[in-house]
């Protein structure tokens, strides 16, 4: 007898360029462009910004920054992230930008460990994220919130008591 199929559909949109976006989206490639230009990845060469619109209206940057013992190193998403949490406790993420300098057949897409980052922001506060993926030529992939990107999530309610 074959196992019960659980699917999961994932959707993102898909834009061509920038001018196709609503202007807070592409405001936030601008933003998420310049914080990449100030990456610190001298061992990859691999630079990558990210921007956060938060719902009090401050947008929060950051970008890759490497370390010689490599895994002492951020990825840009979690610098920004992990930033607006220390700055602006409990206020809520309304999207990420996130963008890389190098030519691919696909947008940046976070890493796995940032994609956890963001789900625990999502989770926290109880608001869907919205990711925007970019790299400086092709097309844009928007997501409305991680678990497109992170299906079957780890979240903290399977250890809270
Ligand atoms: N990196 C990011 O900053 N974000 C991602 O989503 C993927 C990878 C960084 C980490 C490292 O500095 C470099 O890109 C190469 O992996």
């Amino acid at each position: 007898m074959s196992p019960e199929k659980l699917q999961y559909v994932i959707t993102v949109d898909v834009f061509e360029n920038t001018k196709q976006l609503p202007t807070e989206e592409a405001t936030l490639i601008l933003e998420a462009t310049k914080a990449m230009r100030n990456a610190y990845a001298p061992y990859s060469k691999f630079n990558v910004g990210a921007a956060l619109l938060l719902e009090n209206g401050k947008v929060i940057t950051g970008n890759n920054q490497e370390n010689a013992a490599y895994p002492s190193g951020m990825c840009a998403e979690r610098v920004a992230i992990f930033y607006a949490g220390s700055q602006y406790p409990g206020v809520a993420v309304k999207t990420i930008a996130v963008i890389c300098d190098v030519v691919a057949d696909q947008p940046l897409t976070p890493c796995g460990a940032c994609r956890q980052a963001i789900a625990e922001y999502e989770q926290t506060t109880g608001k869907k994220i919205k990711i925007v993926m970019a790299t400086t030529t092709g097309k844009i992939y928007t997501a409305n919130g991680i678990e497109t990107l992170l299906p079957f999530m780890f979240s903290g309610k399977y250890i809270k008591k």
